[in-house]
C-alpha cells in the first residue's frame, strides 16, 4: 500500500487537521494530536456503509414487515433493568468504565448466563490470555459448552471466526485493544476505534448478532475515543462506583430500545457481581446514627426507581483567602448555585466558610430534587441544628428561593414509607392524595420555610 498523505487527528474528539496542532480547536485539549497515515489503495474489505448502500433500497413505511423486537434476558435482574428487559437481538451495546471496576467480570458472568439459555457466545479477549480468562471463569463458576473464548486483536480474524462459529452474542474486550488492517494507525487510535466499531455494527445489523463492546474511559471519565462512538452504538452503559467499596453501579446513558438514566446496583464479591435487590437498605446502612447537624435524607429518582440516600455537609471557617467548595457525588456548580441562594434568600453568610458536600454510598445524585436536601444539610450544619433522622427531604430550589415541584412524588413517598421514615418535607405545589396518611407531610413554598420547619422540630 502506497503512502499518499498523513492526517493529524485529535485523540480526544476525532478532529482532523493537515498538520500538528498543540491545542485542539474543537475540544480544547492540549497535545492530543497524533499523526495517522492514509493509504492510496482501497482496502480489500468493503466498508460497512458501501455494502449497505449497494444492497438496500428505500421501502415504503407501510410495506415494512414488523419484526417483533426480540429481547434476550441476561438472567441478571439488575442488568436486565438497565437494558429495558434484556438485550435486543442485533444491537450494539457499549459498556465503559474505570480500570478494574469489573467490566470483564460482568460480561463474563452475562456470557455464562446467556449460555445457560442455549445461546452461543464468542468472548473476544484482546487484553487477557485464555488462561487468565479461564481463571476468572473458575472463580465465577462459569462452565459452559457454548462459550467460546478467543484471545485476538485483529478485527479481520475476529470477523472470520464470527462467520465460522455463528454466535448469538459477541463480547469485545476491549474496543481500544483491537485493530483493523484497513487503518494504518495503532490500536486505540480514533481512526481504529471508528473503523472497528463500524465493522462490528455491520456484523450486528446484517447477521442479527448482539455485540457487546467494552470501552475504556479517559481520566476525565469520558469514553476514550471519538464522540461518534457513542452515536454509532445502540446502547451506552457506564460502569460506576467507588473502587474502595464493594458496590458498583451500571447506568444507562443512551438506549435506543429502553429507558435511560436507569441504574443497576451490584455488589462485588469473590464469586463476581451480585445484584442488590434492595438498594435503599444498602445506602441507608451507611447513614449516620441518630440526628446529626449537616445530614439530610433525599429521595432521588434514578431511572424508574427512587433511591434514598444521605447527603452530608460540613461547614467550617476557612483558613484560606477564598473558601473551598468540595463536592462528592453531586454536581459542584449545582451546589454553588444552592449556596448562592442560601446566602441571598436566607441570609446565611458562607463567604468565610469552607463547604464540603458528600453523597453517602458512592452514588452520583444527578437529580434536582436533591437540591432541598443539600441546602438543608448545609444550613443545619452552619446553624448547628438537625434535620430529624426520620424525615426525608424532596424539592428543587429556584434562584429566588422558591421550591419547585418534582415528578413521581407518590412513588418517592411510598419508598420512604417502606424504608421506615415518618415525615417528609416536600414542595407545596406537589399534590399528595388526601388519604395518604402513611407519612406526616410538611409542604413548603420557600427554602426559608423548610429551614424553619427543621429548626422548630430540632432537639439540639
Ligand atoms: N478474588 C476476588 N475477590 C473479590 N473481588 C475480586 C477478586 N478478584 C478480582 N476482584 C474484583 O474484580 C475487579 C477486576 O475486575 P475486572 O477485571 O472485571 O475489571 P475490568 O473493568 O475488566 O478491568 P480492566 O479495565 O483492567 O480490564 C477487581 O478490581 C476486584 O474488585
Ligand atoms: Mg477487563
Amino acid at each position: 500500500m502506497a503512502k499518499v498523505k498523513s492526517k493529524w487527528i485529535c485523540q480526544e474528539c476525532g478532529y482532523e487537521s493537515a498538520g500538528y496542532l498543540g491545542k485542539c480547536p474543537e475540544c480544547g485539549s492540549w497535545g492530543s494530536f497524533v499523526e495517522e497515515v492514509q493509504f492510496s489503495t482501497k482496502p480489500q474489505q468493503v466498508s460497512a456503509h458501501d455494502e449497505f448502500i449497494n444492497t438496500e433500497k428505500p421501502t415504503l413505511l407501510k410495506d415494512i414487515k414488523f419484526d417483533e423486537e426480540i429481547r434476550v434476558s441476561t438472567n441478571i435482574s439488575e442488568f436486565d433493568r438497565i437494558l429495558g428487559g434484556g438485550f435486543v437481538q442485533g444491537s450494539l451495546v457499549l459498556i465503559a468504565g474505570d480500570p478494574g471496576i469489573g467490566k470483564s467480570t460482568i460480561l463474563l458472568q452475562t456470557s455464562g448466563e446467556l449460555c445457560k439459555n442455549n445461546k452461543k457466545v464468542l468472548y473476544v479477549s484482546a487484553e487477557e490470555s485464555a488462561s487468565q480468562l479461564k481463571l476468572r471463569a473458575e472463580r465465577l463458576s462459569i462452565n459452559s459448552d457454548n462459550l467460546y473464548v478467543y484471545p485476538q486483536t485483529s478485527m479481520e480474524n475476529i470477523k472470520t471466526q464470527i462467520d465460522e462459529i455463528s454466535p448469538d452474542f459477541v463480547v469485545i474486550d476491549s474496543i481500544q485493544a483491537i485493530y483493523s488492517q484497513n487503518v494504518a494507525s495503532s490500536a486505540g487510535s480514533v481512526s481504529q476505534i471508528r473503523e472497528c466499531t463500524n465493522l462490528l455494527m455491520h456484523i450486528a445489523k446484517t447477521k442479527n448478532i448482539t455485540v457487546v463492546v467494552i470501552g475504556h474511559v479517559t481520566k476525565e471519565g469520558n469514553i476514550a475515543g471519538p464522540k461518534v462512538l457513542e452515536h454509532m452504538v445502540d446502547t451506552v452503559i457506564y460502569f460506576e462506583g467507588d473502587k474502595y467499596k464493594s458496590y458498583r453501579m451500571l447506568r444507562s446513558m443512551k438506549n435506543r430500545f429502553g429507558n435511560t438514566s436507569e441504574v443497576g446496583i451490584f455488589e462485588m464479591s469473590e464469586g463476581g457481581l451480585k445484584c442488590v435487590t434492595n438498594p435503599n437498605e444498602l445506602f441507608l446502612n451507611e447513614r449516620s446514627q441518630g440526628s446529626i447537624p449537616g445530614t439530610a435524607i433525599v429521595v432521588a429518582n434514578e431511572g424508574t426507581r427512587p433511591l434514598l440516600v444521605e447527603i452530608q455537609a460540613l461547614v467550617g471557617t476557612t483558613p484560606y483567602p477564598s473558601p473551598r467548595r468540595v463536592t462528592n457525588g453531586v454536581d459542584t456548580s449545582r451546589v454553588l448555585q444552592i449556596l448562592a441562594v442560601l446566602e441571598k434568600r436566607v441570609g446565611l453568610n458562607l463567604s468565610k466558610q469552607d463547604v464540603y458536600v458528600n453523597v453517602m454510598g458512592g452514588l452520583d445524585v444527578t437529580e434536582p430534587s436533591a437540591d432541598l436536601g443539600i441546602a438543608l444539610a448545609v444550613a443545619t450544619c452552619a446553624r448547628d441544628v438537625v434535620v430529624d433522622s426520620q424525615t426525608v427531604i424532596i424539592g428543587e430550589i429556584g434562584l429566588s428561593g422558591e421550591i419547585h415541584p418534582v415528578n413521581n412524588i407518590e412513588k418517592r413517598l411510598n419508598e420512604a414509607v417502606m424504608s421506615g421514615f415518618k415525615k417528609a418535607i416536600i414542595p407545596f405545589s406537589n399534590s399528595v392524595p388526601k388519604d395518604f396518611d402513611k407519612l406526616e407531610i410538611i409542604k413548603v413554598k420557600r427554602l426559608i420555610d423548610a429551614i424553619s420547619a427543621c429548626v422548630n422540630s430540632s432537639k439540639v
